[in-house]
C-alpha cells in the first residue's frame, strides 16, 4: 500500500527520495509523486512506475523533500489524485484513510478552500494550511490538524515558508524515522532507507515529530516531548535485491529452505521444547489456555487454517480461525482463557491489528503474534511473540512468509501439547528431528520445478481451475488457488475434496483443470474416490502424490511424485509445488508476478 519517504539533508535529496520509492514499490501502488523545497515548492506526479517519475524529475535538486507511492482508496488512480497534495505552500503525503474527510471538506470549502482532487488526503493539506495561517510554526499546525482527523494516518508535511524542516505524524499507520549524520529521514518501512542509514526510530501511535537537518523532536499523543529508542536495522541491501533471480517471488520461493531453517534455528540444537520460545510469560499463559482463536488475513489466514488441525490433534485445544476483517465486526462469544494468536507477515495489516484490539476489548487478554517484522505494531501490541525469520518479503504474493508461519505454528502446537501433557519424550524428539530435516526436504521439493513447468504450460491457457485437498491439505489447496488468482489472474477455487459432489462437480469438464494434493495419509483412499468423480466427467487431473500413494498416471491424469513423505509436516512441503505452479503460469501469461494488478503487499487500511 501507499509508501512515504521524506528527507532533509545538506545534499540533494531527490535521488534519495526516488531510491526510497523504488524500494517501497513492492508494497503495491498505482501512482507516485514527489514534492521538494528549492526556493519554492515544486511538485511532480506520475501514474506510471517510479522510473517514470525519476525521468521527469531529471535535474530536480533540493535539500528537503517528501515522496509517495499511492494505492488508490478515495479517488481513481490518476495524476490529480496522486500525492503529494498541496494547499498554498504546504505539501502533504499520506498513508491511511481519513474517515471524516467528507465533513471536513465541507468545512474547508466554507472557508474558501478549493479542492483539486477526489482524495481524503487533500483535506489534510488544507487543514494544515488553515492552522498555519492562524500563526505558529508548522509543527503546531500539524499537531492541531491531527486533533481534527479521524481514521488512520501516517503523514509527512513540508511548507515552503519554512524549508528547514519536515513534520511527520502517525496514528494507526506505520511510520519510522531514519537518523543519518547531519541528515534525517522518514519512511513507511525501513527498506526505503536502507541506502542512507540503518539507525531507525519507530514512531508510536499519536507521535508527531519534527525533523531538521541536524535535530529531531518527538512529541507523544499527550503533548510530552519524548525520546524513542534507536534501533539498528538488520536489513541488508542484498536481502531486498534480486541477485541471480528474475523476480522477487522466484527468489523468495527458492529462499524457503533457508528461511525455514532460520525460523527453526531456535530449536535445531534443542533436545526439548520450552514455552519461553514464545516469550517470557508464555509458561504462565499457556498453562491457563483452554482454547485458541487465530486471527489473520489472506495467506496468513490460510496458515491459521492449517494450524487448527495441528492444535486440535496435537494439543487437544479447541481452535477457531477467523478472517480478521470479519471477526472484528462479529458478535462472538469471548473466553478469557483463550489464547488469541495473530498471524501476519507485515505486522501492519489494519484488519488484523483491529481484530486483536477487538478481542482484547472483549476480555481476551492473552495474545501471541506470529510475525515477520520485529518492530511491527502487531508485535508491539502482543504479550507473546514468535518471529518468523523469513527476511524481507518483497513479492506481493506471499511465499516464504507462509511456510515460515507454518513452521512456527508446528512449534506452537508442540509446545502447547507438551504443556498439556500430550507430547511424550519420544514423540517430541522425533518431531524435533523431522523439523531439523525440513529445510533439506524443501530443497528436494524445489527440484520438481521442471515437472511443474509442464503443468503450468497446460494450465496457462485456461480461465478457471479447481484445487482439491482433504484434511490439513485443504487449506493448502486454498493457498494454491489464492496464489494462482493473485498473480496469473486465472480464476481458481479450492474445495475440501469431499465437497466436490455437493456443487463444484457441475463445473468439471475437459476445460477445467483440477489440481489435487494426495499424500499417503489416512484420507488418501477417500480422496481417490473424489478424484474418480473428476475423471469420470472427463476432467483433467494433476495430482501431487507420495512415492507410495498407489496412484497411477493414465489418460487425463498427471502425477508428480513428492520426494519425501513428511507426515505432519506434509502441508509445508505441498505448498512449494503450488507456489511454483502459480509462478510459472503467471510468467507464461506475461504478468508482472511481483506487482500483480490491484493488489498491495501491506494492507494498512481497512
Ligand atoms: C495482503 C497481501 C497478502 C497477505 C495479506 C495479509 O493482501 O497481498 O499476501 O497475505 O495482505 O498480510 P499480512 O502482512 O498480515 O500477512
Amino acid at each position: 500500500m501507499c509508501g512515504i519517504v521524506g528527507a532533509i539533508a545538506g545534499r540533494n535529496v531527490v535521488p534519495i527520495l526516488i531510491e526510497g520509492l523504488k524500494r517501497l514499490e513492492y508494497r503495491g501502488y498505482d501512482s507516485a509523486g514527489i514534492a521538494v523545497l528549492n526556493g519554492g515548492l515544486q511538485r511532480l506526479r506520475s501514474t506510471g512506475r517510479v522510473v517514470e517519475l525519476e525521468k521527469i524529475a531529471g535535474s530536480l535538486s533540493a535539500t528537503v523533500g517528501i515522496a509517495h507511492t499511492r494505492w488508490a482508496t478515495h479517488g481513481v488512480p490518476s495524476e490529480r489524485n496522486a500525492h503529494p497534495h498541496v494547499s498554498g505552500g504546504v505539501s502533504v503525503v499520506h498513508n491511511g484513510i481519513i474517515e471524516n474527510h467528507d465533513s471536513m471538506r465541507e468545512e474547508l470549502r466554507g472557508k474558501g478552500y478549493k479542492f483539486a482532487s477526489d482524495t481524503d488526503t487533500e483535506v489534510i493539506a488544507h487543514l494544515v494550511h488553515d492552522h498555519l495561517r492562524q500563526g505558529g510554526p508548522l509543527f503546531e499546525a500539524v499537531r492541531s490538524a491531527t486533533v481534527e482527523l479521524q481514521g488512520a494516518y501516517a503523514i509527512a508535511v513540508i511548507d515552503e515558508s519554512d524549508a528547514g524542516r519536515i513534520v511527520v505524524a502517525r496514528h494507526g499507520a506505520p511510520l519510522l524515522l531514519g537518523l543519518g549524520v547531519d541528515e534525517n529521514f522518514a519512511a513507511s518501512d525501513a527498506s526505503a532507507l536502507i541506502q542512507v542509514t540503518p539507525r531507525i526510530i519507530y514512531l508510536e501511535d499519536g507521535d508527531c515529530a519534527e525533523l531538521s537537518q541536524s535535530s529531531l523532536k518527538i512529541m507523544d499523543a499527550f503533548g510530552n516531548l519524548v525520546e524513542r529508542r534507536v534501533h539498528i536495522s538488520q536489513l541488508s541491501a542484498a536481502s531486498v535485491e534480486l541477485g541471480q533471480y528474475k523476480t522477487f517471488m522466484q527468489k523468495e520461493i527458492f529462499e524457503q529452505p533457508m528461511a525455514v531453517a532460520n525460523t527453526l534455528e531456535v530449536v535445531t540444537s534443542a533436545t526439548a521444547l520450552i514455552p519461553e520460545l514464545f516469550g517470557a510469560r508464555a509458561g504462565v499463559i499457556f498453562k491457563e489456555t483452554n482454547a485458541v482463536l487465530i486471527l489473520a488475513c489472506g495467506t496468513s489466514y490460510h496458515a491459521g487454517m492449517v494450524a487448527r488441525y495441528w492444535l486440535e490433534s496435537l494439543a487437544g485445544l479447541p481452535c477457531n480461525v477467523e478472517i480478521a476483517s470479519e471477526y472484528r465486526y462479529r458478535e462472538s462469544v469471548s473466553n478469557p482463557r483463550c489464547l488469541v494468536v495473530t498471524i501476519s507477515q507485515s505486522g501492519e495489516t489494519a484488519d488484523t491489528l483491529a481484530a486483536l484490539n477487538f478481542a482484547k476489548a472483549r476480555g481476551q487478554e492473552n495474545s501471541l503474534a506470529i510475525c515477520n517484522v520485529p518492530e511491527s505494531a502487531l508485535i508491539r501490541s502482543s504479550d507473546l511473540r514468535f518471529l518468523t525469520r523469513a527476511g524481507p518479503e518483497i513479492g506481493v504474493a506471499s511465499t516464504k512468509a507462509f511456510t515460515t508461519q507454518l513452521a512456527s505454528l508446528v512449534l506452537l502446537a508442540m509446545v502447547l501439547a507438551k504443556v498439556r501433557g500430550r507430547l511424550g519424550k519420544q514423540w517430541e524428539s522425533e518431531m524435533l528431528n523431522s523439523l531439523r530435516h525440513l529445510p533439506a526436504a524443501l530443497t528436494r521439493v524445489l527440484g520438481t520445478e521442471p515437472q511443474i513447468v509442464r503443468w503450468a504450460e497446460c494450465l496457462a491457457p485456461h480461465r478457471h481451475a479447481l484445487f482439491l485437498g482433504r484434511g490439513v491439505h485443504w487449506p493448502i489447496a486454498m493457498e494454491g488457488a489464492l496464489k494462482l488468482k493473485e498473480i496469473s489472474y486465472i480464476h481458481a477455487e479450492a474445495y475440501a475434496a469431499g465437497e466436490l459432489k455437493h456443487g463444484p462437480l457441475a463445473l468439471v469438464d475437459q476445460d477445467m483443470p483440477v489440481f489435487a494434493i494426495a499424500p499417503n495419509d489416512e484420507l488418501l483412499e477417500k480422496l481417490k474416490s473424489n478424484l474418480q468423480e473428476v475423471s469420470a466427467r472427463g476432467g483433467r487431473l494433476f495430482v501431487l502424490a507420495d512415492q507410495d500413494a498407489r496412484l497411477s498416471e493414465g489418460s487425463g491424469t498427471d502425477v508428480i511424485r513428492m520426494p519425501d513423505h513428511a507426515g505432519m509436516l506434509s502441508p509445508i512441503l505441498h505448498t512449494i509445488p503450488l507456489q511454483m505452479l502459480a509462478y510459472h503460469a503467471a510468467i507464461l501469461r506475461g504478468n508482472d508476478v511481483d506487482k500483480p494488478r490491484n493488489l498491495a503487499k501491506s494492507v494498512t487500511v481497512e
